[in-house]
């Protein structure tokens, strides 16, 4: 055989799915930074595409980290029992679950404890869209069948009982699992208790399961506000968290799992199987240093309290801002560092720049001279006509800003301008880059 006829065959469900948008932006980014037109363009770009804390992690969970590093053994595939311990007393704490350490399961960031998910729970998969990045590819990699339901800006984009309702007596009868996510990534929307009170309802009355992803649970910036679907359908509910979004820990992959209450045994013993046969554990000294991040600790409640804080001033004033424009819609967000920009009132607009498909949004928006990095179409499942963007507010220095914060903290709205203004100048910025965009339009 030579080398011409050999060819290696790829999986058809790899085959099936698509690099992650956030990647290709990345890389169109750079792409751009090297071809755009304009040769005097030194092309600082707006970086909205990918939703990554603009924070540091805080000193005590750093600390942990290097004096852990001697922790070269293998652990349980589930996870260490002191870590397991510390979260669930975390989660009591801060989210008054009251769960038993063994319904706690560590694994690969929240992304990796979804995946493992998806693989456990016999059933198809019901997807409100849009929605974060990942859901449907997971699924696909796994061949599993998926639904989507459509989330409506005039419902604050929030799955209702009533479209579930509906969608779910128009399905087959089975166990299905229900992807939640709030506060939403791309919307910002936080559901409220009563909306969870009525969804669980209505997956109790058709037996069907939750994936609740609260991986922005604690960046609800009303923090006593948040509701989450485990409160409400304790025996149903797979919730999902980690280190990424609220510690600023994002590349120490580690997430976890709170599993139905008066679950089985078996399940939980599935869990370990499929920890065991793919990666064993998760990194043994992340997971000594992760206890740190979940014990009882001033200086890292003070950290979720201020970076909160900081998502809230910059969410507010880049998202009211933003809303300003004439042609603009915008969502408020009231968690999370996501909100979405609408351009559907500007369509024929659109055109000018070859923008027939929302998919093609995203590179109008990058051509110079806007440079706006943002995610739109495909990437957060919005229908080809809904030109809808997705914006993560983290372009600016989170160190700088948490400092500034704790030296001077804004007590007013005016005060609050100003900081976002004096703390996020390439946000700032990015106001009069989204008018001129617009009036590019005209
Ligand atoms: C809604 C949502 N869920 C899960 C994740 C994955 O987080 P992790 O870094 O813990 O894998 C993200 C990350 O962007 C997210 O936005």
């Amino acid at each position: 055989m030579t080398d011409l006829e050999f060819h290696i065959q790829v999986d058809p469900n790899v085959e099936s799915i698509v690099m992650p948008e956030n990647v290709k932006i990345g890389l169109m980014v750079t792409e751009h930074r090297k071809n755009c037109s304009k040769l005097s363009c030194s092309f600082d770009y707006h970086a909205f595409a990918i939703g990554q804390s603009p924070f540091h992690v805080p000193e005590p969970l750093e600390a942990s980290l290097r004096e852990n590093t001697h922790q070269s053994h293998y652990s349980a595939s589930i996870g260490i029992s002191e870590l397991r311990e510390a979260i669930a007393e975390f989660n009591n704490r801060y989210f008054n679950f009251n769960i038993d350490p063994s319904l706690v399961v560590i694994g690969h960031g929240t992304k990796g404890m979804i995946f493992t998910i998806f693989s456990l729970i016999k059933g198809d998969v019901i997807i409100p869209a849009p929605s974060w990045i990942s859901y449907v590819p997971q699924i696909k990699l796994l061949g599993k069948n998926f639904h989507i339901i459509d989330l409506k800006p005039e419902d604050e984009y929030k799955l209702t009982a009533e479209n579930l309702d509906n969608f779910l007596s128009n399905l087959h009868q089975d166990q299905h699992l229900l992807v939640l996510n709030s506060p939403h990534n791309p919307s910002g929307a936080v559901y409220r208790r009563d909306e969870l009170e009525k969804l669980a309802d209505i997956c109790r009355k058709h037996g069907i399961l939750v994936l609740s992803d609260e991986i922005y649970a604690l960046a609800t910036y009303d923090q006593e506000s948040f509701a989450s679907m485990r409160s409400d359908y304790p025996e149903g509910t797979f919730v999902t968290n980690g280190l990424s979004k609220d510690r600023g820990a994002a590349g120490y992959r580690l997430g976890h799992c709170l599993l139905p209450e008066n679950c089985s045994e078996e399940l939980q013993l599935n869990f370990k199987k499929i920890a065991a046969t793919i990666y064993t554990n998760v990194s043994t000294p992340t997971q000594y240093a992760a206890i740190t991040a979940y014990k009882q600790n001033d200086v890292i409640d003070e950290y979720i309290k201020i970076t909160r804080e900081i998502h809230r001033i910059m969410g507010t004033n880049l998202s009211r801002e933003v809303g300003k424009i004439e042609g603009l819609e915008v969502t408020t967000p009231t968690g999370g560092f996501y909100f979405l920009v609408s351009f559907n009132k500007l369509k024929n607009g659109l055109l000018k720049h070859n923008v027939k498909m929302a998919n093609e949004l995203s590179n109008a928006l990058l051509k110079h001279p806007f440079h706006i990095a943002a995610l739109t179409g495909d990437a957060c499942l919005f229908n080809p006509d809904d030109f809808t963007a997705r914006v993560a507010f983290v372009d600016y220095d989170g160190r700088q800003a948490f400092n500034n914060y704790k030296i001077r903290t804004p007590r007013t709205e005016e005060e609050e301008s100003e900081f976002f203004k004096t703390n996020a100048p390439r946000m700032f910025q990015a106001i009069t880059t989204f008018k001129e965009f617009v009036t590019s339009l005209k």
